[in-house]
């Protein structure tokens, strides 16, 4: 058979593991694997090419997405998506993977429910994607932001700071949960939670008063701007704050064991579907076990949140 793999959206760490397992699988399996660059755009471009065994050698460790990612409002629309439906025709392509976040998956939906043989994989560094407890990058963007925010505690101890560390997760408070439990910090905002500023302020004033030398609040982008928080708790507290906003920094880098391991795992499972004539379907890691359900029922439920998590965080926080 002939399998198309694209990446689409954000790139995140890990989806250059994705692409060589499902790659290696599949042409160990007897069949031919092409990749598709800068996503559903160079779908539409048929942009195919093929990759052969050592065509995927060299990048299990790197970040980014060696066949390039794009966001294509074009491809939104009936018309972009049948030109792409006439490329992948033209070039033979029997199954089509795409390795990215939930637009990625509404446009594979998009493709399947116009009769196109689709799989998805998660890709993004958010953890916002339904019937995965993890989306590939989640994990080493963790990492990273907590690596981050331990030098920014470093310098924030010896001014006697509040550093507030705003990172991404664009609606999802997951990067900003885990990485805010993993630094101990005083307070996390995320959108999934009501919070206040002056609950926030008393937080951090009762750290000072109790001797605490800094101050930590790590900072959902979709909750918050940091600059904002930051400019507010100076004011109200009289203490002296800085914000950081992390940015791209968290997007990139070598992929952490995790990341590469459930990819690779991934990778097989999809070529597993691929042969059994399971098709529309997204590969998730659910209690370590790597499932599949339809991209459909995918999209329709919310991603999970870890309200025990962040309950937990605020009792250790004191
Ligand atoms: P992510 O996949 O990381 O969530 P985007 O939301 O930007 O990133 O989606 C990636 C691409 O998927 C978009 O640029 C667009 O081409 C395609 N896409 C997004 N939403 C849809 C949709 N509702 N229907 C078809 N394609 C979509
Ligand atoms: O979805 C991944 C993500 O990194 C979000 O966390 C962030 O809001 C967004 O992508 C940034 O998108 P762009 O690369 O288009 O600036």
């Amino acid at each position: 058979m002939n399998i198309a793999i694209l990446t689409s959206g954000g790139d995140s760490q890990g989806m250059n593991s994705a692409i060589r397992a499902i790659t290696r699988t599949a042409i160990v399996k007897g069949h031919k694997v092409y990749g598709v660059t800068k996503g559903y755009q160079g779908l539409m471009e048929g942009l195919f090419i093929p990759l052969d065994l050592r065509d995927v050698g060299d990048i299990l460790h790197r970040g980014g997405t060696f066949l390039q990612s794009a966001r294509s409002l074009e491809f939104k629309e009936t018309s972009g998506q049948k030109r792409a439906i006439q490329k992948l025709k033209e070039a033979n392509i029997d199954h089509l993977v795409v390795i990215g976040g939930d637009g990625s998956y509404q446009g594979a939906l998009a493709l399947f429910e116009k009769g196109i043989s689709t799989y998805c994989l998660p890709g993004t560094i958010d953890n916002d994607i339904a019937y995965t407890d993890y989306t590939i990058g989640f994990d080493t963007t963790v990492n990273l932001v907590v690596s981050l925010i331990n030098n920014v505690r470093d310098t924030s101890t010896s001014h006697e700071r509040t550093s507030i560390i705003e990172v991404m997760g664009r609606g999802s408070g997951n990067i900003a949960l885990h990485a805010g439990v993993a630094s101990g910090a005083d307070a996390i905002i995320v959108p999934e939670v009501p919070w206040e500023l002056e609950e926030v302020c008393n937080i951090i004033l009762e750290g000072f008063n109790r001797g605490k030398k800094h101050g930590i609040i790590v900072v959902a982008e979709g909750a918050a701007s940091g600059e904002d928080v930051a400019t507010e708790i100076e004011k109200r507290t009289g203490l002296e704050a800085r914000s950081t906003k992390l940015g791209y920094v968290q997007r990139g880098g070598s992929p952490s064991s995790f990341d590469r391991i459930f990819t690779s795992r991934m990778g097989d499972k999809v070529v597993e579907c691929i042969e059994k004539g399971i098709s529309g379907v997204a590969i998730g890691i659910e209690g370590n076990q790597i499932t599949y359900h339809p991209i459909k029922e995918v999209l329709s439920k919310k991603a999970q949140f870890d309200y025990k998590l962040y309950h937990i965080a605020k009792n250790l926080s004191k």
